[in-house]
Order: C-alpha cells, then structure tokens, then sequence
C-alpha cells in the first residue's frame, strides 16, 4: 500500500488532514515539523531564531531522507512542512515514496487560520501580501502531486472523504 504525502502551504490543514485521514485508513500519521521538534529538541521557532531558515531546510532534507529511507517505517499519512517540496530533491524523493497530495486554499482562510499565532515564523513575519507572494512563489511547487483539494470552505472531514475517494479510484487501496 502506498503511502500518503499531505503538502500545500501553511493554513490549509495538513495536520489536521492528516491525523484524521491516517485514522480512517488505519494508518500512523507523521508529521515532519513534529518530528523535527522531537530529534532536535528544541520548537521550530526556536531552530528559525537560533539558527536560521537555511538550517532549518537543511533538518527538513535529512527527516525526508530519513523518512524515505524507510527510517520510520511503512504505510504511513505524513504531512510535510508549507516549504517541504520547495527543494527538488525533496519533491522527488516524496513522489517516488508515496502519492503525494496537495492541500489549498485562499489566501483569505490561510491567513484567518494561521491568525497571527505562535510557532509560525514565516507567516509571524509576514503581512498578508508579502504570505500571499510567498505563496505565489511556490504555486509551481505545490502543484508538482497527484491531485489537489481546495479546503477554504470545507470541513476536516470532508476534505478526508475527497481525498479517500481519489486514492480509491486510483487504485491506491486495491
Ligand atoms: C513553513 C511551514 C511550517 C513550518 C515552518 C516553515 C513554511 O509548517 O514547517 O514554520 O516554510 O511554509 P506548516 O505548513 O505545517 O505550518
């Protein structure tokens, strides 16, 4: 059985997504920021804080790695981080590993769920233009999956029960 990649940029509800789907597949869920957290030490605000963004891609390269490398086993829902796929090697090496879908939505529910809460630091900084061209900027990157789900004004569950109906007419669950 094939695993599923969540991605999409911040505010269209991988993680939530994510849990919920696992659970009706019976799956593990995995979420990489998490795992980051949990390998590190330390939250993501703080690696951006201390360290930086570069850094930060650099952990979010060696989790996919490890993650592909079968380091976290098999048959798994994962949702990556908003700026997982915006490294090519990411992308490839997600793409090979599982069916990869992307989660959207407009700007205006990105920026309502985001709100200005803690443990964001790109979306802390930014105000809704500079989040709406951060976004533009990787349209091309989100776009590189299997299929996509607009969420802006669907529930968790039924963005489960769409994206459940495209892996079963692709065949995923045969
Ligand atoms: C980021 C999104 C965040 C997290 C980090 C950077 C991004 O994940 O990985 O703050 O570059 O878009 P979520 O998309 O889960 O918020």
């Amino acid at each position: 059985m094939a695993n599923i990649v969540l991605i999409g940029f911040m505010g269209t509800g991988k993680s939530s997504v994510g849990r919920v789907l696992a659970a009706e597949f019976g799956c593990r869920f995995l979420d990489l920021d998490t795992v980051i957290e949990k390998l590190s030490g330390r939250t993501i605000s703080e690696i951006f804080e201390t360290d930086g963004e570069e850094r930060f891609r650099g952990l979010e390269t060696v989790i996919v790695e490890r993650l592909v490398a079968g380091e976290f086993g098999s048959n798994l829902v994962v949702s990556t981080g908003g700026g997982t796929i915006v490294s090519e090697s990411n992308r490839r090496a997600l793409r090979e590993w599982g069916k990869v879908v992307c989660l959207s939505a407009s700007v205006e529910a990105i920026l309502e769920r985001v709100g200005k809460g803690k443990g964001r630091p790109l979306a802390e900084e930014a105000d809704s233009e500079a989040l709406a061209e951060l976004l533009r900027s990787r349209e091309e990157f989100y776009s590189d999956s299997d299929f996509t789900v607009e969420t802006s004004t669907l529930s968790i569950m039924e963005v489960v029960q769409i994206i459940k109906g495209h892996l079963l007419l692709s065949g995923r669950r045969e």
